[in-house]
């Protein structure tokens, strides 16, 4: 487990992502964490689906970006996606974006 782990943080160190570089590695923990927990207690512990629908990678790159971008900060109203302005920066949510488009939410 230990060795997964540190694995895993070398696996983030050397991502090559463009926005990577502009986010602390301790808040990228931090997101990976929220995604896990907050956001999959409604789209499933390993975001495959739950109330919230798959955030699945081949489900995701079929949708704009901006579309899914406004999702994760403003919410769906009249459905339970709550608005994450409150928490996440737009570039914390582009982030987010980034991971699950490239399948890597399930790195820790
Ligand atoms: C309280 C439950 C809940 C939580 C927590 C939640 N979501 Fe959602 N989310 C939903 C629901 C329900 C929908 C579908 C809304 C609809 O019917 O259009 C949704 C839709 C989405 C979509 C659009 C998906 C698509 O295919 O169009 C994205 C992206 C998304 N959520 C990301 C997130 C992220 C990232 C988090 C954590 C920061 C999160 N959600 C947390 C319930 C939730």
């Amino acid at each position: 487990m230990h060795n997964f782990l540190l694995l895993a943080l070398l696996v983030l160190v050397a991502a090559p992502c463009y926005s990577m570089a502009d986010i602390s590695l301790t808040r990228q923990l931090e997101l990976r964490h929220l995604l896990k927990h907050d956001c999959g207690s409604c789209h499933g512990m390993s975001l495959k689906g739950g109330l919230g629908p798959a955030l699945t990678e081949d489900v995701l790159m079929k949708k704009p970006r901006q579309m899914l971008l406004a999702t994760i900060l403003e919410g769906r109203p009249g459905t339970p996606m709550p608005p994450w302005k409150t928490f996440l920066t737009t570039e914390e949510a582009n982030w987010l974006l980034d991971v699950l488009l490239q399948g890597q939410s399930d790195v820790l």
